[in-house]
C-alpha cells in the first residue's frame, strides 16, 4: 500500500515528535510541514532536512491528512482553512466535556461541508485515557471512577521493601485522594524471578503499611522512574453488590506529548477509513486506527 502523505501543522513539542515519528514509519510519509512566516526560516533536525517547508496550505500536494499541532486556541481557524481544500485534519485539542462536544460540531459542520474526514481531540487527554475511562465505565455500570494525576510526584526511599525477598530496591510516593485519605504508591525494582504479587502482598502485610490503601507497582528501572515527572492513576470501582466487587486500575507514568503524538498518527491512519464529518476518538475503531496492521494487531491483541 502507498504510505499515506501527512502534513504537520505547527512545529513545537507535539509538531516534532509527529514528525519524528512519520519519518521513522512504513506507512506514512512526511510531505510537509506547515509553520507561521515568523518561523519557517528556523532550523529542522538533521533526519527533516528534506521535508519541505511552507506558509501556506495552498502549497500542498495531494495531502491524505494534516495533523493540526498548533495551541488549542489557533485550531479552529487552521482547522477551517484546511478542510476548504478538502484536507482531511486531525487535531488534539485540549478540551473536555461540553467544550470538546462545540468543537466537534464547528468542525463537523466545515467538514461535512468540503466532504472531508477530521478526528478532533486525539491526544493522551483528551484521547487515549478518555477511551480507557470509558471502556472502565462501561464495564462497571453505576460504579464510580478517581482519575489523580501526579505531576511531580516526590518519591522517597523505603528501606523496609527492600528486606522483601527478591525486591532490589524501592520507591514510595504518598498521595492524598480526593477524600483527603491517604494512599502509599509503593514501585519496586525486582530481581530477576521474584514473583510480583507475593512481594505485593508481603508489603501491604507489612505493619507499617497495615490499615492503609497501598498500591504496589512492579517497574523496570527505579532510576528512570525518578527522573519522570508525570503520571496518572485511573481508579474505577465498580457499585457493591450480588456481584461481588469489581476494581479496574491503570497506572502510568509517560510523556504526554509522546503518547499524543502517537494518537494522532493512529488518527491519521484511521482516515481514510472514515465518512466526511468530525469524529472524537471513541467514535473510531480501533481497527481502523492501526491501519495496514489491523490484521496483525487483531491476531496478536484479541
Ligand atoms: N490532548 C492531549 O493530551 C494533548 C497533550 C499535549 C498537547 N496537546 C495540544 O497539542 C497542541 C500543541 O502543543 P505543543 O505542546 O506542541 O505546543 P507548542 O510547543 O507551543 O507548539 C505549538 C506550535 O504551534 C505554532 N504556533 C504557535 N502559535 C501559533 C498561532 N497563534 N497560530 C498558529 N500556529 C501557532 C508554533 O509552530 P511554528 O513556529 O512551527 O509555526 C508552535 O511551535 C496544543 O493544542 C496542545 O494543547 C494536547
Amino acid at each position: 500500500m502507498k504510505p499515506l502523505r501527512l502534513a504537520v501543522v505547527g512545529f513545537g513539542r507535539v509538531g516534532q515528535i509527529c514528525a519524528e515519528l512519520i519519518s521513522q514509519s512504513h506507512d506514512l510519509s512526511l510531505a510537509a510541514i506547515v509553520r507561521r512566516a515568523v518561523s519557517a526560516s528556523g532550523k529542522l533536525p538533521e533526519t527533516l532536512r528534506s521535508v519541505p517547508v511552507i506558509t501556506h496550505f495552498g502549497q500542498a500536494r495531494d495531502l491524505d491528512a494534516a495533523l493540526l499541532c498548533v495551541p488549542t486556541n489557533a485550531v479552529a481557524e487552521i482547522a477551517a482553512q484546511i478542510l476548504q481544500h478538502g484536507i482531511p485534519i486531525v487535531d488534539c485539542v485540549l478540551l473536555h466535556g461540553e467544550a470538546l462536544e462545540a468543537h466537534k460540531q464547528v468542525i463537523h459542520k466545515a467538514a461535512v461541508h468540503h466532504r472531508a474526514a477530521a478526528i478532533v481531540g486525539a491526544g493522551w487527554d483528551p484521547g487515549a485515557l478518555s477511551v480507557f475511562r470509558s471502556w472502565f465505565a462501561l464495564l462497571t455500570p453505576g460504579g464510580a471512577t478517581e482519575t489523580r494525576h501526579h505531576t511531580g510526584i516526590s518519591l522517597r526511599h523505603m528501606a523496609m521493601a527492600r528486606t522483601v525477598v527478591g525486591v532490589k530496591d524501592a520507591l514510595c510516593a504518598e498521595v492524598r485522594a480526593p477524600d483527603r485519605s491517604l494512599q502509599r504508591y509503593v514501585y519496586v525494582e525486582l530481581q530477576k524471578g521474584a514473583d510480583p504479587d507475593k512481594i505485593a502482598h508481603a508489603i501491604r502485610a507489612d505493619p507499617l503499611f497495615l490499615g492503609e490503601d497501598t498500591q504496589v507497582f512492579p517497574v523496570e528501572s527505579l532510576a528512570e522512574l525518578e527522573e519522570e515527572g508525570r503520571g496518572v492513576v485511573l481508579d474505577r470501582r465498580g457499585p457493591p453488590g450480588r456481584f461481588g466487587h469489581q476494581h479496574l486500575l491503570l497506572e502510568a507514568r509517560f510523556d504526554d506529548t509522546v503518547l499524543t503524538a502517537q494518537v494522532m498518527l493512529a488518527a491519521a491512519r484511521a482516515i481514510p477509513q472514515l465518512e466526511a464529518g468530525a469524529y472524537v476518538l471513541p467514535e473510531v475503531s480501533l481497527t481502523a486506527l492501526w491501519g495496514e496492521r489491523a490484521e496483525k494487531a487483531q491476531r496478536e491483541w484479541l
